[in-house]
């Protein structure tokens, strides 16, 4: 069986996602704990403006989020085929879309009545079930190859930053 090869594009976009879910998820965790811990809280605090922290991550996140789902929605469509990928995305576009509209100063204020909060909570939920969802399927289907090469740095020629364009562009033509 050939070596499993991801776009680079699609490594740069991914791997910075994946490594900034996971501080989204657990600043949310710690924020949650701190301010709302309706449904329970961790035995322990943490010193830290979280609220901030937790908002400054989420700020990074969503332009990447949005140019990830672009590409996922363009040259990355067949992967979406996938419903395990295809959910790591709505769970991914949900968490990002419900925190944007989100205000800073509600948890703050103890403000908790508000739907796009618990659609947020929702989605803090909902991603980390896809993600968990996501990585088992990515182990089932092509186990430890299949998972490495996403975090590969090797590149194929005409796959260089310079291609980029010409990737989304031929994407709009191939339709299958
Ligand atoms: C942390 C949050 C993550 C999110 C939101 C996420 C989301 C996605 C999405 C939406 C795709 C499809 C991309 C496309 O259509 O072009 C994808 C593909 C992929 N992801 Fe993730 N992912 C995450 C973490 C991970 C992790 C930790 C791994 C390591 C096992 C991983 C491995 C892969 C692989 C190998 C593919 C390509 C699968 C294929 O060809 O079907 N992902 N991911």
């Amino acid at each position: 069986m050939p070596r499993p090869y991801q776009p680079s594009l699609l490594r740069l976009l991914h791997g910075a996602t994946a490594l900034l879910v996971p501080l989204a998820w657990l600043t949310g965790l710690l924020v949650y704990s701190r301010y709302d811990g309706r449904f329970g809280r961790l035995p322990f605090t943490l010193a830290g403006e979280w609220i901030d922290i937790h908002g400054t991550v989420g700020v990074l996140l969503w332009p990447l989020a949005l140019l990830f789902a672009l590409y996922a929605l363009t040259a990355g469509r067949l992967r979406l085929r996938q419903p395990a990928n295809a959910l790591a995305l709505v769970a991914l576009v949900m968490a990002v879309g419900s925190g944007k509209l989100m205000d800073e100063d509600w948890l703050r204020d103890g403000q908790f009545h508000h739907l796009v909060y618990s659609v947020h909570l929702l989605a803090w939920l909902l991603i980390a079930l896809a993600v968990t969802l996501h990585v088992v399927a990515v182990l089932q289907r092509g186990g430890l190859p299949l998972a490495r090469s996403m975090a590969s740095v090797q590149l194929r020629p005409g796959d260089l930053p310079g291609n980029w364009f010409d990737q989304i562009r031929r994407s709009f033509k191939v339709r299958s």
